[in-house]
């Protein structure tokens, strides 16, 4: 039992009153809830709460439903700090900065690869990421992808196959050649192992045709599309991800009013295509950040990740990017908060996380602080005081019962 919340926030519209409500928080006040094998049972009142085995006095702090990220890129090896600093001092990011990584995964060892994706996992948890997505894409062989698919898997359910990253150095000359082994023998190794295709559709990438074939192969094998939409420039991206109702299109940088249209029309299906906003690529690049008010006021379903990678991102912090959402991005607090939760759920297409209802998986955050709004309010500070996952305490410590808020 979690006893004695000041502040709980349910995504369950149906829980709150007041402008929390109306923004889809659901916030409870002086709430408790119960954990049983893994599930939330019971929400409620304090006051009402029955009574359970184990009791954790939240001392009046907040409590939300851990982060869902559903964008990461964490199966690298290698580091690119040199080329962040050029960037910081002028130089423009292209696409083809991945080629760094891809040459350091490829002589890297399985466990190499594995201990840097258990570091940076261990990262996304202990900030708060509860459910997070791990693509391939920067081994670019059938070996090295279907290997990186398989490390990603150890971490994760949600493993995405991103061969069509970019063209590798050995193709430059023949993208056909790279298209073929792409649909065929590696989508062959790799399908087994991944719920999701993605393709990187933008400048310096892969083009729209090239994209759909992608897809269209990565459909034809039993994925969901997901694409890089847009992040360079305008282009065909997002409605192509549209076009193939794709669960997401990522980044959504550069929008036309097309575009905007586009996505909030498939806010209206059960499937929508998610506008997924990775504000930590701009920081990191120095771009301009996307207008999540034009998508939001559009209609449009909005999620937020990390886009955790060492090229143009590399930061597995949710608060953060809920920080620069809220600061840049013209996105209110609870709008943030959402985004980041049941936005990212619906982004991966999940209905058991991003939410605290009886049922839902016990994924839960119990913050160092009396409201959700201190994630913006406070940026930079480390604000997660217990992770709860899949009903077992990884953060936080079990035995300290008392987190004491005072108010
Ligand atoms: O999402 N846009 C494509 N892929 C990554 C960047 C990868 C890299 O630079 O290594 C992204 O930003
Ligand atoms: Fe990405």
């Amino acid at each position: 039992m979690l006893d004695n919340i000041g502040e709980l926030v349910t995504n369950d519209p149906s829980a709150g009153r007041g402008a929390s409500a109306q923004a889809g928080l659901g916030v409870r006040r002086d709430a408790a809830l119960l954990i049983e094998s893994g599930r939330i049972v019971w929400v409620g009142a304090a006051a009402g709460a029955p009574a359970a085995d184990e009791q954790v006095d939240c001392g009046g702090a907040a409590v939300m439903p851990g982060f869902v990220d559903s964008h990461s890129h964490v199966i690298f090896a290698g580091d690119r700090a040199p080329e962040f600093a050029a960037r910081m001092a002028g130089e423009p990011y292209s696409a083809g900065g991945i080629g760094t990584t891809v040459a350091a995964t490829r002589v890297a060892s399985d466990a190499q690869l594995r201990a840097n994706a258990s570091r940076l996992t261990t990262e996304l948890i202990r900030s708060g990421s509860t459910t997070f997505e791990i693509k391939s894409g920067y081994g670019l062989t059938v070996v090295d992808e279907a290997r990186c698919l398989r490390i990603a898997a150890e971490f994760t359910d949600e493993v995405t196959f991103l061969g069509a990253h970019v063209v590798p150095p050995e193709f430059v000359d023949d993208r056909r050649g790279y298209l073929d082994l792409l649909t065929g023998p590696m989508l062959d190794a790799c399908a087994a192992q991944a719920r999701w295709v993605d393709v990187f559709c933008d400048r310096g990438a892969f083009d729209a045709d090239e994209s759909a074939q992608v897809l269209a192969a990565g459909v034809a094998r039993g994925l969901v599309p997901r694409v890089h939409a847009n992040q360079l420039q305008r282009g065909p991206g997002v409605k192509l991800a549209v076009a193939f109702g794709a669960a997401s299109a990522d980044h959504c940088t550069h929008l036309s009013a097309e575009d905007i249209t586009a996505l909030a029309d498939s806010a209206r299906s059960s499937t929508p295509t998610v506008a997924t906003l990775l504000p930590g690529a701009e920081f990191s690049t120095r771009s301009p950040y996307p207008d999540a008010r034009r998508l939001l006021e559009a209609g449009a379903v909005v999620a937020l990740a990390t886009d955790c990678n060492p090229g143009t991102s590399y930061t597995t912090s949710m608060p953060f990017c809920i920080a620069l959402a809220v600061r840049e991005m013209g996105m209110s607090v609870p709008e943030a908060v959402r985004a980041a939760t049941i936005g990212g759920a619906s982004a991966l297409r999940r209905t058991d996380v991003g939410r605290i209802v009886v049922g839902g998986s016990a994924d839960i955050l119990v913050l160092a602080a009396p409201s959700y709004v201190h994630l913006a309010y406070r940026p930079g500070v480390d604000l997660i005081r217990q992770v709860w996952r899949r009903g077992r305490c990884v953060r936080g410590g079990r035995t300290d019962r008392t987190l004491g808020w005072s108010r």
